[in-house]
């Protein structure tokens, strides 16, 4: 069963298959995310990426293989079970709530830390007073960490997409998490946005693993520890960023010219050309 992978501390998915009626969207995959480390995911359309990214947050359950966090099973665990544990996620669009403020956005990431519901929450019910005092504050140094808090108070959907982007990764950051999980950060950034991105990324490590799934070579290449390329539901290549682009099974099967141009320090800022949708 096992892939020689030792389920200890982080993210380990081993094995795990999935199939949508007769196609396989993942055969056998196996990564890890050890504790501080960012792993890329990436690879053409139709590998595998985002159904490898719904199977870790629990959206879709794996038909074989398991999936352990710091040693506990997790897969066919609700996603709102992970936030407990420690693990957190951004979606690939940003999916803030428009009837809230910036801040209050970023202060409903911290519900799994206090026990208000998110839908109290919502209709302005805080627990109490202290517990939405402290919040705020958590929130308000968030916001500054990610340079945002002149927005506090407006509606996300007033705002530039790269400022509700960071809303909702200052909201997935409130809930403290070990883990986070990016599903195409990058998707909609302009170079200079995503450059700070990474930095932010290449920041978080102090605090939470990532495990980043992206489009963007240029952002994996400067922002990622190590990297998983699947193709056709399969890993077909796993190491660094140099590794990875000096594997000639993966400049055929999908990176072409473009990888070994980043690989040698002279990226283009060209995404695989897949859609930012
Ligand atoms: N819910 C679903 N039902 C049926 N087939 C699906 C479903 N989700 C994904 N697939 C199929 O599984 C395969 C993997 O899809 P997935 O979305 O994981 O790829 P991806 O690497 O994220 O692609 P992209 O780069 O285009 O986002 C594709 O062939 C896709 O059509
Ligand atoms: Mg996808």
């Amino acid at each position: 069963m096992t892939a020689g992978l030792s389920q200890g501390a982080g993210l380990t998915v081993d094995e795990v298959s999935v199939s949508f009626g007769g196609l396989a969207a993942l055969s056998d995959v196996s990564l890890q995310v050890r504790p501080g480390e960012v792993v890329g995911v990436i690879g053409p359309n139709g590998a595998g990426k985002t159904t490898l990214f719904n199977v870790v947050c629990g959206f879709v359950n794996p038909q074989s293989g398991t999936i352990t966090y710091n040693g506990q099973r997790i897969d066919r665990r609700k996603p709102h079970h992970l936030t407990q544990l420690g693990i957190a996620r951004t979606l690939q669009g940003v999916g803030l709530w428009n009837g809230l403020s910036v801040i209050e956005n970023v202060m409903a990431g911290g519900q799994a830390k206090t026990h208000t519901g998110v839908a109290s929450a919502l209709l302005g019910l805080w627990r109490s007073s202290r517990e939405e005092t402290h919040l705020r504050q958590r929130a308000g140094e968030l916001l500054h960490e990610f340079e945002i808090e002149q927005f506090a108070d407006w509606n996300p959907k007033a705002l530039p997409y790269a400022v509700q982007k960071r809303t909702a990764m200052a909201r997935a950051l409130m809930a403290e998490p070990t883990l986070l999980l990016l599903d195409e950060p990058a998707s909609g950034l302009s170079k200079g946005e995503m450059d700070e991105l990474s930095h932010l990324v290449i920041e978080l490590r102090s605090s939470a693993s990532v495990l980043l799934v992206e489009h963007h070579m240029d952002l994996v290449m400067s922002t990622c520890d190590r990297l998983v390329v699947l193709n056709f539901g399969q890993v077909i290549a796993h190491g660094t960023p140099a590794e990875v682009s000096a594997n000639p099974e993966v400049t055929t099967a999908y990176l072409g010219n473009e990888v070994h141009a980043m690989g040698t320090g002279t990226g283009t800022g060209a995404s695989t050309g897949a859609s930012d949708a």
